[in-house]
């Protein structure tokens, strides 16, 4: 299909810029399409991953974004095709569908998907006029193995040698494999009561970390796929894997430990297809053996002791001698706990280099990556045979002076975050640990007498590998740095599960911090397979009553914490990943579960027979951190909070159960929504308008949550809040819940400028003094470090936390402009506030599931350029400050005339386009005292 266009409409208006403008302007729309009329399917995700492989076979969901070049293109029909081959059908095609729907397609329950089987797909696309598009190139995706029986009776193997050393003991195991056939395709299936790491022949396999990931392993194991056709060989293979204590048995969270049990074991089965076709499987058994290894300790706390002295060169490889080696024991054969991973594994995302060394004493020498970052050290050692080199770790130094300040390891309280290498013989070896994690800026080498240079010291980056979708750039450098320590927060504490800190002894998945973070998280990151998989913790975790623990997975069932603003992440986090990729997978598998924690809240608040929450929790952490009332917030201010997040439950819930196509309930709790924010008004809101606490949380919420519907009473609330602020400096002091409700409140309230202005602070407390203090991740405190450079309170203090991150959603929405009208962005609007605060331009982009949605803003020489680029079948609102539309009829024709202009409005100074899908360019000038506004819809 082919087109050509040229057509202009110049349209005069009468602006009234906000800003820069105040004179005329120009505005003009361009957009540039190549001849050609692309149209197809591309992006292909099953589950929210690409490719994945080695998947569960139930709720297999499948979506796309459509690659178009025209502007306004939509979809009216799709067909899909699943087959066994590439461009086969044989499983299942599901005809001409007429649907508009791309995001969330399952795949029938009865298709009978078998285990280990490789499934291709393709879909074909018909737009808004009936045009077809071709079949797509084809996607795939790998079941795993999908219950107990396809294990083919591996079982649980164990190295117990000695009775004295078996529990302590961190083998390797290996078993030779013998394939009498050249093969062409080969899978190992594996997990392991511990992390393990596997190797073929002397390589490594795979490219993942901290494997098998964190689960609660009394009901769930992750077990991982991986694709060994090419290590393979005719003949004799060895298959080795090296065991640690991971999650399983090692340190986690406050000092607990052997949390899952005691010794550590390995299961796994390789299916070999042969060239001719003909298949055999291995499987882990009693045939296997066993010895001790160089892993004098393995934890993810207290670090990692590698002595090369117990190494025992070739040990995976088939000419070695493994008569010594003992036989293992089968552990278990109960396979029932194991499931395919479903998100994507922690793997290496980049490496750092070392930027200076210091010596700050004498033989002790610190290396600075430049960057708090979360992972191992890869560093090149030269020593002697005998001799021990020490790694430590820390996020920050005691700031002594430039050379000689030392590691501030203090606040990483019991984790001893230490790792040793032992040399058996005198020569220089690269050394990464391999069952450890660590959160730091800074690495320290002491035990040897020739240090590496600094370019032999690097920080591998470790982290679960969810794909980066979005950006924000800003001409502010402070805001821009805070962009970047958001998304290195976010980085460091996404590691199997959403962690509170990745460097001291808690790395704990608090419900709270989550909570928060999750709508800023879904800017930076595609989280529907990591948010969905935690998910799934949560609904181990569930308690009978329905409530939802303070940490999952809950490694120690004493510590029986629960409360507002922690638990209901059990709500609010898939919430906001639906809200943000349209995709309402991860509500329906837990939508049950769900209901059941929202009665529980439910049944909290109306026990009294009004609909106030009165604190539902055996604990509560309040507004944590807040400045107003310390840590542990009045009894007052727990009702306030526990009312309105109960308010905001209630409004998700309902929002959810219309999407799962639950009318009932849907309709009941949208009626209820108003009358709950009506008793917490009568509860919580003065005569005057002030907020029953008066802290800035309080109005916050408040606000932020429209809880106050009469608009001269919430009028009357906002000028209260205004002068608490007033009170206050313009700064913070809010704590966790509250912190990301408080620039989005100010937005509510029509004060922008307020919001800019606090977020534009650089002295204490804000956002940013943090970077003024040289912070690179997200501090935990607003004080962890005060002004004359003192630490705060030692005893919680990580400068690696990302809940005040939750900020990043504000500016995603507020400074680049991009905002979810309807899930996923299939209709979003574009808003940038262009010149507030000084910025000069904005860039951002969201790949969505629909396809890139982006804006571009830029202030120069009082000319705005705005471009935006929507996805194909999606339509945005793009306000640009302007305003007058009954100049724009006069002219030469309605704007609605340009391509891809579905309507145009003018209110309040600016003019509101509603777009269909494409790219755009507004350029908006003065132009003498001309005022005029020019749409072109011209194509290249
Ligand atoms: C954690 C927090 C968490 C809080 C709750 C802290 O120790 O680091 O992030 O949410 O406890 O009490």
């Amino acid at each position: 299909m082919r087109f050509q266009r040229h057509n202009s409409a110049v349209i005069a208006i009468f602006p009234r810029l906000r800003f820069a403008f105040r004179t005329a302007v120009i505005l003009f729309i361009a957009c540039h399409a190549p001849a050609a009329w692309a149209f197809s399917a591309g992006q292909m995700t099953v589950n929210g991953r690409t490719s994945p492989l080695g998947i569960a076979a139930d709720n297999v969901s499948l979506a796309w974004a459509i690659a178009a070049d025209q502007r306004g293109v939509t979809q009216s029909s799709y067909q899909i095709r699943v087959g066994t081959k590439e461009g086969g059908d044989d499983v299942w095609d599901c005809g001409r569908v007429a649907a508009e729907r791309q995001i969330d397609i399952t795949l029938p329950a009865n298709l009978g998907l078998a285990p280990a089987t490789r499934y291709f797909w393709q879909v074909k696309l018909w737009d808004g006029k009936g045009a077809a598009s071709d079949w797509s190139s084809p996607a795939w995706f790998e079941t795993g193995l999908l219950s107990a029986d396809d294990w083919s009776g591996a079982k649980w193997i164990a190295f117990t040698a000695s009775a004295t050393n078996a529990p302590r003991s961190r083998p390797l195991l290996r078993q030779v494999v013998k394939l009498p056939k050249s093969v062409r395709s080969a899978r190992i299936y594996a997990s392991a009561h511990g992390l393990y790491q596997l190797s073929i022949n002397g390589q490594k396999i795979g490219d993942q970390f901290l494997a098998p990931g964190w689960t609660d392993s009394n009901q769930r194991i992750q077990a991982q796929t991986y694709d060994v056709t090419s290590f393979m060989q005719k003949g004799s293979n060895v298959i080795g894997a090296a065991l640690g204590d991971g999650w399983y048995r090692g340190k986690v969270g406050l000092n607990w430990r052997h949390v899952y049990g005691d010794t550590l074991a390995l299961v796994a089965k390789l299916n070999v297809t042969y060239s001719d076709g003909s298949t055999e499987c291995f499987v882990t058994d009693g045939s296997w053996r066993a010895a001790e290894g160089p892993f004098v300790q393995a934890d993810l706390q207290d670090g990692e002791s590698y002595d090369v002295r117990l190494e025992q060169p070739g040990w995976d490889r088939a000419d070695f001698d493994a008569s010594k080696w003992t036989p293992v024991v089968v552990a278990s054969d109960d396979l029932s706990k194991l499931v395919s991973q479903p998100d994507e594994p922690v793997r290496a995302t980049e490496v750092l280099a070392a930027r200076s060394r210091t010596e700050p004493a004498p033989g002790e020498f610190v290396y600075d990556l430049g960057q708090n970052m979360v992972g191992v050290a890869r560093v090149k050692l030269t020593g002697k045979k005998g001799q021990t080199v020490r790694l430590r770790y820390a996020e920050d130094l005691h700031r002594l002076g430039a050379s000689k300040s030392r590691l501030y390891t203090e606040n990483l309280r019991t984790a001893k975050v230490t790792d040793t290498y032992t040399f058996a013989r005198d020569e220089t070896v690269t050394y990464q640990p391999t069952f450890t994690q660590h959160g730091f800026r800074y690495i320290e080498i002491t035990g040897l007498e020739t240090p590496p240079a600094t370019n032999e010291v690097q920080g591998v980056v470790l982290g679960s590998d969810l794909p980066d979708i979005g950006d924000l750039q800003l001409s502010q450098p402070m805001l821009d740095q805070l962009v970047r320590n958001i998304r290195w927060g976010q980085r460091g504490n996404f590691v199997s599960i959403p962690t509170d800190t990745p460097a001291r002894d808690e790395r704990l998945g608090w419900t709270g911090d989550i909570n928060v973070f999750a709508p800023t998280a879904c800017r930076y990151q595609d989280t529907r397979a990591f948010l969905s998989k935690w998910m799934d913790d949560m609904r181990d975790a569930q308690k009978a009553n329905g409530n939802i623990p303070a940490i999952v997975p809950q490694p120690h069932r004493e510590f029986d914490e629960t409360g507002v603003g922690w638990s209901d992440a059990f709500i609010t986090v898939p919430y906001a990943v639906w809200r943000a990729t349209g995709d309402p997978r991860i509500v329906r598998r837990n939508w049950n579960a769900m209901k059941r924690f929202y009665r529980f809240v439910h049944e909290s608040a109306t026990r009294d027979g009004n609909l106030v929450e009165e604190g539902r929790s055996s604990w509560f952490s309040g507004d944590w951190l807040s400045l107003e009332n310390g840590n542990y917030q009045r009894l007052e201010e727990h009702k306030v909070i526990a009312t309105a997040y109960f308010a905001e439950n209630t409004r998700m819930m309902a929002e959810m159960a219309a999407a799962m196509g639950e009318t009932n309930p849907a309709v009941e709790w949208a009626a209820l929504v108003p009358k709950i924010r009506e008793a917490f008004v009568a509860a919580y809101r003065r005569p005057d308008g002030s907020i029953y606490t008066g802290t800035q949380t309080a109005y916050a919420l408040a606000l932020g949550m429209d809880l106050i519907g009469d608009p001269k009473r919430r009028e009357q609330t906002a000028a209260r809040f205004v002068e608490k602020l007033a009170a206050d400096n313009y700064h913070l002091r809010t704590g966790f819940l509250g912190t990301p409700w408080l620039l989005p409140s100010l937005s509510k309230i029509g004060r922008d400028d307020l919001a800019m202005r606090l977020l534009l602070n650089e002295d204490y407390p804000s956002w940013g003094f943090q970077i003024r203090m040289g912070a690179t991740t997200m501090w935990e405190r607003w004080n962890s470090i005060h002004a004359d450079g003192n630490f705060g309170p030692v005893d919680m203090n990580s400068f690696n936390h990302y809940a005040y991150g939750a900020v990043g959603d504000w500016m995603f929405q507020h400074l680049g402009g991009l905002q979810i009208i309807e899930p996923g962005y299939k209709q979003s609007r574009i808003a940038p506030l262009i010149g507030l605060g000084g910025l000069t331009d904005a860039r951002c982009s969201q790949r969505t599931p629909y396809g890139l949605l982006a804006s571009e803003w830029k202030l120069a020489d009082d000319k705005l350029t705005l471009t935006v680029t929507i996805p194909a079948n999606t339509s945005a609102e793009v306000v640009i400050p302007a305003e007058n539309m009954q100049a724009v009829r006069e002219s030469n024709g309605p704007a609605t005339a340009a391509r891809g202009v579905k309507r145009a409005a003018f209110n309040d100074g600016n003019l509101t386009l509603l777009l269909g899908s494409g790219y755009y360019e507004f350029n908006v000038r003065r132009q003498g005292t001309v005022k005029r506004v020019m749409f072109s819809d011209r194509v290249k």
